[in-house]
């Protein structure tokens, strides 16, 4: 199970997010990222947050701790912004908490260096998830202290929106054309070879575990949360098994990530990350 925390104080929005997330505090003294349940995106958005970033830390990459926190929507009444207000009373009880990481900057693959070893790592994640929304459009990657650490994985597992078809959808292949590590050499064999043996059934079944049964209780066509528990395992199982074969890696489509001029590039400092 996650750790419990009582949000405290609702520091602010954070602009960025499509879903309107905010900073928060806690009655541990921490500061959380926190996602809710009353954004339009649905509950779907935050058992996809648990799953793939509870699955990305058994597997040793680097997701900010995830933890369930409790809203008492009267913390936000001085929240001047409508939009924030209303989102707060509708999110009362459970939502989802992310680690702050004070000072993190948003990855820019012009100014950072990752290894092939370390992009082909994320990619084969992303494949096992499919994880759409790691572009160079929206990079979802955050460097802090020196590391490259993976946030945001609302919009993975598209197929869990149509249970009826997952098994067919799950078994797509992923092109990674337009990751934003795309550009670094991915060592995706390497990844393959290091994770695919570690996805296995205990594994996914204690990860799922971490699913409060209130964001899957009521899904047409499953009679509890533990039955769609196992239909998560089953389904991420059967992609461990088959996703490194399909990978592709082309050219980006339609238009590409800038790049500087190569006068400029020569004289980038392009820092490496971990
Ligand atoms: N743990 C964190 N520490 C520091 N900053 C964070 C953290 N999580 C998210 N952020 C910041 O908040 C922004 C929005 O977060 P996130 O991408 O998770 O939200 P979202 O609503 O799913 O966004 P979108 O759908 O627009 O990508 C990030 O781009 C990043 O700048
Ligand atoms: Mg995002």
């Amino acid at each position: 199970m996650l750790t419990e925390v009582t949000a405290t104080r609702y520091v602010t929005p954070l602009r960025e997010g499509g879903s309107l997330p905010g900073i928060v505090e806690g009655d541990d003294l921490g500061t959380y990222i926190m996602k809710f349940t009353g954004a339009g995106q649905g509950r779907k958005t935050l058992v996809a947050e648990i799953m793939c970033g509870q699955l990305g830390r058994r597997l040793g990459l680097r997701v900010p701790e995830l933890v369930q926190m409790q809203l008492d929507p009267v913390i936000g009444l001085s929240e001047p912004d409508q939009e924030v207000q209303e989102l707060l009373k509708s999110s009362g009880g459970l939502n989802l908490g992310m680690d702050y990481l004070p000072g993190s900057l948003g990855f820019d693959p012009l100014a950072f260096e990752v290894s092939a070893r370390e992009a082909g790592r994320v990619v084969w994640f992303d494949a096992l998830i499919n994880n759409v929304d790691r572009s160079w459009r929206n990079p979802n990657l955050l460097v802090w202290h020196g590391e490259l650490w993976l946030i945001d994985h609302g919009a993975a597992m598209i197929w869990h929106h149509n249970w009826p078809t997952a098994e067919k959808a799950s078994a797509r292949p992923y092109n990674a054309s337009d990751h934003v590590l795309a550009t670094f050499a991915p060592d995706v064999a390497a990844a393959a070879e290091e994770f695919a043996p570690q996805i296995t059934e205990e594994l996914l079944t204690e990860i799922a575990a971490d699913v409060p049964d209130e964001w899957l209780a009521g899904e047409p066509g499953f009679d509890s949360p533990d039955v769609l528990r196992q239909a998560y395992v089953r389904t991420l199982l059967a992609r461990a098994r088959t996703i490194s074969e399909h990978i592709t890696l082309g050219e980006p489509s339609g238009d590409k990530p800038s790049q500087a001029p190569e006068w400029l590039a020569a004289k980038l400092p392009r820092r490496a990350v971990k």
